[in-house]
């Protein structure tokens, strides 16, 4: 096995395997800036928690590229002395995202081709996995998309087909993501909730690998963990820290902080401090709640 050794980030392999024996699930945090990576970086390592940084091809853009994030994320993990295992991951990427983000050095990509006819969805991930070959690099599949939009993918929120998640893991992916009711972004007043006996079929027919429960964000406690029990290994969380670092962001400026010259409250890195300081907060309410603290 050859290891990404352009960086310090390590593939899911591992990370979840150890999380399925262990019925735990690792956190996968969408980063969105500097500030996030920081929080995702920082909360993981006081709490010795294994973590994967999540980039969508959006945020890829806004933040300068795949090369950008990568090196930006592999010189914070030396500057803050981290030591927890990091997986530096493409979220829902194209076929040739996937391939510009393993160039770029992320350990890690999901090929998400659930909009695409299945045979197409199929050859690209096996095509995908002859480019990895015998690197330690991992790939997220997707099989019956996830409900709402993520930066420009929309889906209906169809349920995956067992079968076609049967043959898909058949492949050496390191982990499913398959649609069993869940949606991005905030969940409307009649969300149904979880399709518990879809996700039991689903994990019955996929061998060894674990699920990925994606559209995190207002998964109600109670059914998070019996999402665990039933084979999800990685959770993804986006919206949450967005709405939390907004939050706190408006509080700093309705109360005037922003407007102190005299502390220079205008100061970004004082504007930004408790937006920092509650997506810290989020991300450690969800690693509690997953069940990964200590298991780095
Ligand atoms: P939320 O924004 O709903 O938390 O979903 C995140 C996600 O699934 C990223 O892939």
């Amino acid at each position: 096995m050859i290891t990404n050794t352009k960086y310090p980030f390590v593939s899911m392999t591992k990370m979840l395997a150890d999380a399925k024996k262990g019925k735990y699930a690792v956190a996968h945090i969408n980063t969105n800036n500097l500030e996030w990576t920081k929080a995702i970086l920082t909360t993981a390592q006081e709490t010795n928690t294994p973590i994967i940084i999540g980039l969508s091809e959006g945020a890829a853009k806004y933040q300068c590229g795949y090369k950008t994030v990568a090196a930006m994320t592999a010189a914070m993990i030396e500057n803050l002395k981290i030591t927890v295992p990091v997986v530096m991951h493409l979220d829902h990427g194209s076929y040739n995202a996937c391939i510009e983000a393993i160039e770029a050095g992320f350990s890690s990509v999901m090929f998400d081709g659930s909009h695409e006819p299945f045979a197409d969805n199929y050859k690209k991930v096996n095509d995908l996995l002859s480019i990895i070959g015998n690197r330690d690099i991992s790939l997220e599949a997707e099989v019956g998309t996830i409900g709402g939009e993520e930066d420009g993918i929309v889906g209906n929120g169809e349920l995956a087909d067992p079968a076609e998640c049967e043959k898909i893991a058949k492949l050496p992916i390191t982990v499913l993501a398959a649609g069993i009711g869940n949606i991005h972004g905030l969940y409307p007043e009649n969300w149904a909730g979880l399709n518990f006996e879809q996700l039991q079929k689903v994990s019955s027919v996929i061998g060894n690998i674990g699920v990925t429960l994606h559209g995190g964000t207002g998964i109600p406690d109670d059914q998070i963990k019996k999402a665990i029990e039933l084979g999800v290994v990685k959770i993804n969380v986006n919206t949450e820290c967005q709405v939390a670092f907004q939050e706190a962001t408006r509080k700093y400026v309705e109360e005037g902080k922003d407007l102190d010259t005299v502390k220079k409250g205008f100061d970004p890195r004082k504007l930004l401090k408790p937006g920092y300081e509650a997506i810290k907060a989020k991300i450690l309410e969800k690693i509690t709640l997953f069940g990964s603290i200590n298991k780095a």
